[in-house]
């Protein structure tokens, strides 16, 4: 298991570009199996969750060629469907792929992919949204549904992300029109239906809590990514956390406005240009109350990096996380570095530290392991953080970007 060394007590100087969005991408490599001609990703960030994904692409028959920081999906040739477990198991973003192979195919296995342990993570909104199109189970497997899907309307009882994604997809290969209410409203989702009408998909609502789509497949298309507001957050909490000037380009500033909004609130000076940040941060201070919610509220995968930058806030903050069951993890990490964190099911409260100290600490999904490094950057002395590889999935030259605003840090 790879991990990282990271020399603490250093403020943060300078400029870092952000790459193109992992939870944007994902949905769409893996609509590129419905298009009919080749797509061209503009701007896809190289990640091992990319990799994954590009392997199932492989494996289906497509043909995949990267142009610097393009990648070329040509699906013409794809002709499998049935994705083996070993590939579906390596991350959460393979489940999208069922809904894309229910609408070419009519057919698709469908079961517990991978992903961060965070909790229960079940596929019930999506087995119950297919099945909800016509798809029905196999009698002999019980894996593999088929059938000839025809819209409907599909009520989620909760916005979740990638039912919202998955049904999408399906809805692009069902007859007449199929309705998604309380649908999820991430900027990701966006991304993908901008994806899937640059291909001739007639998609509306999107952004809204009622999405409609009419089915039809997409001819070709050639797209620029969203940048990743994941990354872009860990940023400006890692510019909070160890201090510094900080120049954050390439964001779209809008879909990260709470997590700017807690960090002013704990006395960083942010300046919002729209595809540009600064942030400056000296002493912090409690913002307060922070509680996760599905977009536009503040993001759940924002909560262990926001934690991490206010161990040494003056006073307590109480972060309450309401999306996932059993996401408080790096929390036990922290307070091996020294932080004041007491725990109430999902409350966390932190009581601000004068000092964090250097460790040797393990992440264990991707959110938490980056808000390792980033309390790693404000704690005296070196911490070693095991479990790089979790970090690698979310994060594009992780190590590179943030050496180069003068962190010290290093793969051991
Ligand atoms: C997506 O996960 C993201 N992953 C997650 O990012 C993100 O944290 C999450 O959305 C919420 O924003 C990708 O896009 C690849 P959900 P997803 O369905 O789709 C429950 C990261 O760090 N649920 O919105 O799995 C679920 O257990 C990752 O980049 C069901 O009960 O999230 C959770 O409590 C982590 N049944 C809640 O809904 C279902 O069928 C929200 O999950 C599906 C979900």
């Amino acid at each position: 298991m790879q991990s990282l060394l990271v020399d603490g007590g250093r403020k943060l100087n300078g400029t870092v570009r952000i790459s193109g969005s992992k939870n944007a991408v994902l949905p769409m490599l893996a609509a590129t199996v419905l298009f009919k001609e080749p797509c061209c990703i503009r701007g896809c960030p190289k990640l091992t969750d990319v990799d994954a994904a590009i392997d199932i692409l492989k494996y289906l028959g497509a043909e995949i060629q990267w142009y610097d920081g393009d990648l070329m999906v040509d699906p013409r040739s794809i002709r499998k469907w049935d994705i083996p477990d070993s590939l579906t198991r390596r991350m959460r973003g393979s489940v999208f792929f069922a809904g894309a192979l229910m609408a070419r195919f009519g057919k698709c296995r469908l079961v517990q992919p991978g992903g961060c342990p965070l909790g229960k993570r079940p596929i019930n909104f999506h087995v119950d949204g297919l099945t909800a199109l016509g798809a029905r189970q196999d009698s002999d497997d019980p894996g593999v549904y088929l059938g000839e899907i025809s819209g409907t309307e599909i009520m989620l009882p909760y916005p979740s992300v990638g039912a919202t994604e998955n049904l999408i997809l399906a809805g692009v290969g069902a007859s007449g029109e199929t309705v998604i209410r309380n649908a999820a409203k991430e900027p990701e989702i966006e991304c993908l239906c901008d994806f899937l009408r640059a291909g001739g998909c007639c998609i509306s609502g999107d952004g809204s809590e009622i999405v409609r789509i009419k089915g039809g497949l997409p001819s070709g298309a050639d797209m620029q990514m969203i940048p990743d507001r994941m990354e872009a957050a860990t940023f400006a909490c890692a510019a909070a956390s160890a201090g510094g000037d900080v120049i954050i380009e390439h964001v779209n500033t809008a879909h990260l406005e709470t997590v700017l909004q807690v960090l002013e609130r704990a006395g960083c000076r942010i300046d919002r240009f729209e595809h540009t940040i600064r942030l400056r941060s000296d002493r912090l201070h409690s913002p307060g109350t922070i509680i996760t919610a599905p977009y536009p509220g503040f993001p759940t995968d924002a909560q262990a990096p926001m934690m991490a930058a206010l161990l040494r806030a003056q006073g307590t903050t109480t972060i309450y996380e309401t999306v996932f069951s059993d996401r408080m993890h790096h929390i036990s990490a922290f307070v091996e570095m020294g932080a004041k964190i007491e725990l109430n099911k999902n409350s966390a409260y932190i009581h601000g530290v004068s000092e964090l100290h250097g460790g040797a600490v393990t992440a264990q999904d991707l959110r938490g392991g980056a808000a390792m490094v980033i309390a790693a950057l404000a704690a005296n002395g070196t911490t070693t953080i095991h479990g790089l590889n979790h970090i690698q999935r979310g994060y594009e030259d992780f190590t590179l970007k943030l050496c180069a605003l003068g962190a010290k840090v290093q793969k051991a």
